[in-house]
């Protein structure tokens, strides 16, 4: 019989209010400090004796802070000696840094998952990380929950729902990498079918899409990603797609990082209609936010 406690510093008020709901639990307090020279404190301020703690936190937004401030806690946590320790990090930044892609450039997820798995916790759990590869850097195991149920579920509600059908449908992949999500979405959606884009990114958090694999004419585009950060990959992408005469482009994305000012590049790029999950909370007007908390009860 599990006595949880359930944590999060900030990132993910809602689900963990969600998980103590569920389990009938407290919600654990924290507190976090800055000092003067840059230096954080993130310390539990509930005590976590014998209990089965989840602690749940994204690194969206300040990553490197949302780091430390994770380290911490699970020191503090573990130092008050509970009886199991869950992580879950829905967002796990750095992940699109998972190989060298040009001299001298560091692993910097590989040296993300080090870090983590230097702290004191039994279950790692993420969800719809960048690339599954990424999983290897993780020694200890990590649980990388798909989040493609939850697209499913809401494009054939948004199908039903405009009386359209999926042979309109094209599942687009914007780059080589969303290839694997594209077809975890296309064999639920009977009579579409898929294009890839061929993208380039001649600088950071730059894209610019070259050719896709296939017609979209008069179709319905549905680009399926997992991050959207500065919003240049769907922009270029939609762009793209209505070059080569699309209908209309929706756009579904596991993470909404939403840097800077994505939302209004997507719009400027004729993109009808945004859905993310709950991943990273999301305030942004227009966009739809799908809910992760049953996955996650579902995998947990
Ligand atoms: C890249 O490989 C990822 O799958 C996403 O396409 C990318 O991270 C999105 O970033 P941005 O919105 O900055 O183009």
């Amino acid at each position: 019989m599990k006595d949880y406690i359930v944590f999060t510093i900030g990132s993910n008020k809602q689900t963990a209010k969600d998980f103590a709901k569920f389990w009938n639990c407290p919600l654990g307090k924290i507190v976090v400090k800055k000092f003067a020279d840059g230096e954080t404190l993130a310390k539990i301020q509930t005590s976590v004796k014998d209990k089965d703690v989840i602690l749940i936190e994204s690194m969206a937004k300040k990553p490197n802070e949302r780091l430390i401030e994770i380290l911490q806690i699970l020191d503090s946590i573990h130092r008050d000696e509970p009886r199991s320790v869950t992580l879950l990090i829905p967002y796990l930044a750095y992940s699109r840094q998972d190989r060298v892609s040009s001299a001298y450039e560091p692993v910097s997820c590989e040296v993300i998952a080090k870090a983590i798995e230097s702290a004191h916790y039994d279950k790692l759990m993420v969800l719809d990380l960048h690339s599954p590869s990424i999983e290897r850097f993780f020694t200890r195991g990590i649980k990388n929950i798909p989040t493609s149920e939850l697209f499913i579920n809401y494009y054939s509600n948004y199908f039903r729902e405009n009386n359209l059908s999926f042979n309109d449908a094209v599942v687009i992949s914007p780059d080589r990498g969303s290839n694997y999500r594209a077809d975890s979405l296309l064999f639920a959606f009977r009579g579409a079918k898929k294009v890839v884009c061929e993208k380039n990114r001649p600088q950071p958090d730059k894209a610019e899409h070259l050719k896709i694999d296939g017609d979209v004419r008069g179709k319905i585009c549905i680009i399926i990603d997992d991050i959207i950060s500065t919003g240049n990959t769907i922009a270029s992408a939609a762009k793209l797609l209505y070059e080569n005469g699309a209908k209309e482009v929706l756009v579904g994305a596991t993470h909404g990082v939403f840097s800077e000012d994505a939302l209004k590049k997507m719009l400027t790029a004729g993109v009808r209609d945004i859905v993310v999950t709950n991943t990273i909370e999301q305030k942004l007007e227009g966009v739809n936010v799908l809910d992760i908390f049953q996955l996650l009860i579902q995998y947990s």
